[in-house]
């Protein structure tokens, strides 16, 4: 039996007082129960996280393909057909098509230069020399979905897109390295707050990385700003991060008349790098490569 001033059972660092002591003597309540009741989060089973790993996996595919798509001459538009049959053919469906109000009306986003997230693939946006482009893919394979983007530098981009596309890169990666059980989730906001300033960047705050598997965005809410949000990771979590890293000032608006593209607010280029992740026992994995 634990006493109430142990560490807590689930690997916060807490009293078991200050974390999972039961309000009322429940000692049947699971881990699982708790974190739906307290949090709305859903630790997943290893048959969902079986099917998670799966559509994470295609996503990852899909994505690779459709950026080695990406070249100078080539529209936005071409991208989506492109990763639009590739989820028929793998019998998935585009997580992005129709989601939202008002209905986001293609397959995958794809965000050029100064659009921080949310770009809608046109044939009037042709690939040129010197653009950026985030291309964020989600889909949904067996009910299941993964959700992941990369950036692709169309021939030589200038150093100020070249700086940002690492910074928020190099954000990912250290955010990833920080996980395990019992870290809180504001540490990925000051891991990668930390990390963008070295670069010069700011990292935007409007939107953040989500849980995600049984649904495209579930609890919780992953910030990539600096934040105060006490949640525990625990094992079985599945969440993206996704953080939107800015060359200039972090803040964005968005689209008029499509109600979806997000732009930076000073015209200067912003990027973004996406996984999906597992808590697990140890510490993670990614379910999106
Ligand atoms: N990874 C992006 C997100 O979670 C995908 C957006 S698709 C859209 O927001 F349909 F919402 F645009
Ligand atoms: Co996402």
């Amino acid at each position: 039996m634990i006493s109430r001033n142990d560490p807590c059972w689930c690997g916060s660092g807490l009293k078991w007082k200050k974390c999972h002591y039961p309000e009322t003597e429940n000692p049947e309540i699971s881990l699982a129960d708790e974190y739906l009741k307290k949090y709305d989060i859903i630790l997943k089973t290893k048959e969902q996280i079986e099917g998670i790993r799966e559509s994470s996996r295609l996503a990852a595919d899909i994505l690779k393909k459709t950026c080695a798509m990406a070249k100078a001459g080539v529209s936005t538009e071409e991208l989506n057909a492109f990763a639009h049959k590739l989820h028929i053919d793998a019998n998935a469906i585009p997580a992005p098509l129709g989601y939202g109000s008002p209905p986001f009306p293609k397959s995958i986003c794809t965000s050029l230069n100064n659009e921080i997230c949310h770009g809608i693939p046109s044939p009037d946006i042709i690939l040129k020399e010197g653009d950026f482009l985030n291309i964020d893919v989600s889909c949904i394979l067996n009910g299941y979905i993964g959700d992941c983007s990369a950036m692709v530098a169309i021939g030589k981009i200038d150093p100020v897109k070249d700086n940002v596309m690492k910074a928020s890169k190099d954000c990912l990666s250290r955010a990833i390295e920080i996980l395990k059980p019992g870290i809180m989730l504001y540490e990925i906001g000051d891991v990668i707050e930390d990390c963008a300033a070295e670069y010069g960047c700011s990292v935007v705050d409007q939107f953040v990385g989500h849980g995600v598997g049984i649904h495209f965005h579930e609890a919780p809410q992953v910030a990539h700003h600096r934040n105060r949000t006490k949640i525990p990771l625990a094992s079985g979590m599945t969440f993206t991060i996704e953080p939107m890293i800015n060359a200039g000032k972090r803040g964005g608006y968005i689209d008029e008349e499509n109600h979806w593209t997000a732009y930076t607010i000073d015209g200067k280029p912003s990027a973004q790098w996406e996984h999906t992740l597992l808590i697990t026992d140890t510490g993670s994995e990614i379910l999106t490569k």
